[in-house]
């Protein structure tokens, strides 16, 4: 008989140019529980994910930001590394996609490519910023709708009319990075041709371990026809050269992809493991990727297309899910509902949050609404009230009259039967990603639970001398009852699960042990293994939420290559000026900052008041030059806390940038403190 296949099991690599939100938990936590169910039945397993480091966005961000963009990267990645971590997402390693693994995945990927003729050049035509010496990405050009005449569209296409088209043929274009006019300009482009892989694409398609609506989805585009994919970007371009280039460079959504093997790459080296025994086409193993509804195109397409391609095995299965909204609405930054996952450890405990989205997931693509009353009443009503009940209502007759020793036969073995019944049923859910079916059978069996103790009333029995025997077994069966519970929730709360493990002095690592009950056990004594949630620690959510809007504003580089708001334009009321506290300051003290090539530490007064600041300012002006002069500073920003300390407000400037950044300098006459109007 052929050995069980290996996992490999992913989750879409977050973007490093943005903060982990509850949206990205969503997905960590699916997978993390479909890894953990099958670890717990014995299943090789190797789990992992990476930082998706490269993109003219992160090149542009940690330019604002004035640090190099490999330090911007290996910062993020460890905070993201630290959060997920937070939410005990068990990855057996978290990579990044700047990494020499990857590098070396990328090159053989293209190389093999290359060899059996899928990649073309062709020269394309691209709007070019003359002030930054660079071509201009979709989203970095805006101008007047080709075919409608609406001001302010993006490169790719027009909001009122939905109308696509170049981004050479707006009108009036402008670089959204410097605001200046770009022209057009001409450049060598690689591209991967798509049309080579239909028929592999479709027997992939149709060997059944896709989702409906993602078949459905797919069948659309290849009615559409099949395009040539652009895989290159001119430089400058934070990512991996193309071989035998001099400028060119791969398209962050080509490395992107292959940083799942870059990551394995990784583990294979630490682990002393053959990657060729997980990646060769004929391995014997199953490669699953989960992703969002929105990077289906990516994972569907392109990416089988590239390993098949290169000789590399395809996937086994992509799993989509839908989008995370709040309270029935999309995450919205002003209502406070756009949750950072950083925020929410603050406040809460993860189990509590992977229990509400377990219990809501399924196979299918849909959104899920995290409805945040729903959310403290269920968390509350299911995990206290029911599963911790079971334990806490026996608990105490073991420990204080039985010796914290459970009894050697069960009063009702029918029951305990009736969970082991179930078991299989349940497994079989979580396998198939029904996780809230199986919750809900886990449920339903804790409630059957609770009412045997019920009607059993061990706390009047044990009033009764001669019943004693029978209250312990009673309670000895709400102890099996709740272990089993807890086994089957192990991979959903696994915070919860620990503590449940040390209470009991057992193990949840297999599956199968409850099938064996136990008898004569030792069990220590009880401490509340989960809390109630307070209604009012999900305020100080909402509220932090409404915060960390402020500092991320400051942020502005949200501009990923696939992100479709817009910082730029948003416009503020009256009332949001009038909250802006400018205030004149005399500069005390400037200097340089080790590390960081764009920005000066500036000490300002703020008449008595001293506020430290970092402004990105070094390109324009000498520390030497600045000592002594007034500016004006935004007072009342919230603290940011940056790489090289905390920033405490910002100076005002105005200009294209390098040489050209002009501190505002009021007349001699205004007095640090005095109020700008
Ligand atoms: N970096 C790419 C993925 C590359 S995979 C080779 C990317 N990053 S992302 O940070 O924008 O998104 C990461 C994952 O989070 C994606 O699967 C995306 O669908 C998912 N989500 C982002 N926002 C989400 C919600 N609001 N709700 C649920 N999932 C969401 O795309
Ligand atoms: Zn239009």
């Amino acid at each position: 008989m052929q050995k069980e296949k290996k996992l490999f099991i992913t989750s879409a690599l977050p973007y490093a140019n943005g903060a982990l939100h509850l949206g990205h938990i969503l997905e960590h936590t699916q997978s993390d529980i479909w890894a953990r169910i099958h670890r717990s039945i014995g299943r090789k397993v190797r789990y992992l994910c990476a930082e998706d480091a490269h993109g003219a966005p992160i090149m542009l961000r940690a330019e604002k930001e004035g640090v190099t963009p490999e330090e911007f990267v290996a910062g993020t990645r460890e905070e993201h590394w630290q959060i997920l971590q937070g939410f005990n997402i068990s990855y057996d390693h978290y990579h990044t996609t700047h990494s020499p693994e990857n590098q070396e995945m990328v090159n053989r990927i293209y190389n093999g490519l290359n060899a059996n003729g899928h990649i073309e050049t062709e020269v394309v035509e691209q709007l070019f910023d003359t002030e930054k010496n660079m071509f201009l990405a979709d989203r970095f050009v805006k101008g007047e709708c080709p075919k409608c005449g609406t001001a302010d569209q993006y490169g790719d296409n027009c909001e009122n009319c939905a109308a696509t088209y170049n981004a050479t043929e707006l009108k009036n274009p402008r670089s959204v990075i410097s605001g200046g006019t770009p022209i057009i300009k001409e450049s060598l482009h690689y591209f991967v041709n798509l049309r080579n892989f239909e028929d592999m694409l479709k027997d992939w398609m149709n060997q059944g371990a896709l989702q409906e609506q993602v078949i459905n989805k797919l069948q659309e585009w290849f009615e559409m026809g099949l395009q040539s994919w652009d895989i290159s970007r001119d430089a400058p371009y934070f990512g991996f050269k193309i071989p035998e280039t001099e400028d060119k460079y791969f398209y962050v959504w080509l490395d992107a992809p292959v940083g799942y093997l870059g990551s394995l790459k990784y583990y294979c080296e630490e682990n002393n493991e053959d990657l060729e025994d997980w990646i060769a086409p004929n391995a014997n193993t199953e490669m699953v990727h989960f992703i969002g509804k929105d990077i289906l195109y990516f994972h569907s397409l392109f990416w089988p297309a590239m390993l098949y391609g290169s000789g590399i095995k395809v996937p086994d299965s992509v799993y989509v899910h839908g989008f995370i909204t709040v309270n029935g609405k999309k995450m919205s930054k002003s209502r406070g509902t756009f949750i950072n996952a950083s925020t929410y450890l603050k406040h809460l405990q993860p189990d509590y949050l992977r229990y509400y989205y377990a219990s809501k997931l399924s196979e299918n693509i849909v959104d899920i609404d995290l409805n945040l009353e729903d959310f403290v009443a269920k968390v509350n009503s299911d995990l206290v009230g029911k599963i911790v009940n079971i334990a806490s209502r026996c608990a105490g007759f073991i420990s204080k009259k039985f010796d914290s020793t459970l009894s050697s036969e069960m009063n009702n073995s029918e029951l305990y039967q009736q969970f082991m019944d179930s078991s299989d049923e349940i497994l079989q859910l979580f396998k198939e990603r029904k996780y809230s079916k199986a919750i809900k059978i886990v449920m339903s069996l804790a409630d059957s639970a609770n009412q045997y103790i019920s009607d059993m009333e061990p706390w009047q029995a044990i009033k009764d001398e001669s019943k004693k025997e029978l209250v312990h077994r009673v309670c000895s069966d709400g102890i099996n009852l709740f272990r089993v519970l807890m086994s089957w929730l192990s991979a959903v709360v696994p915070d919860t699960a620990q503590k449940t493990e040390e209470f009991l002095n057992i193990s949840f690592a297999n599956w199968h042990d409850i099938n064996q009950p136990l008898f004569n056990h030792t069990i220590n004594k009880f401490k509340p293994l989960i809390t109630r949630i307070e209604m009012s620690s999900v305020e100080s959510i909402i509220e932090d939420s409404k915060q960390d809007l402020e500092s991320l504003e400051q942020e502005t580089g949200n501009l990923s290559e696939h992100l479709t708001n817009d910082p730029i334009n948003e416009t503020i009321n009256f009332d949001d000026f009038a909250k802006v506290d400018l205030r004149v300051v005399k500069i005390i003290n400037a200097e340089h900052v080790d590390g960081a090539d764009k920005l000066l530490q500036l000490t300002l007064d703020l008449g008595g008041e001293k506020r430290n600041v970092f402004a990105g300012i070094k390109s324009a002006y000498k520390p030497e030059d600045l000592i002594g002069k007034n500016t004006v500073m935004v007072a009342n920003l919230a603290p940011r806390k940056m790489r090289f300390g905390v920033s405490e407000g910002m100076v005002l400037a105005a200009g294209p940038g390098g040489e050209d950044i002009f501190i505002l300098n009021p007349d001699n006459g205004a007095e640090p403190g005095m109020r700008v109007k």
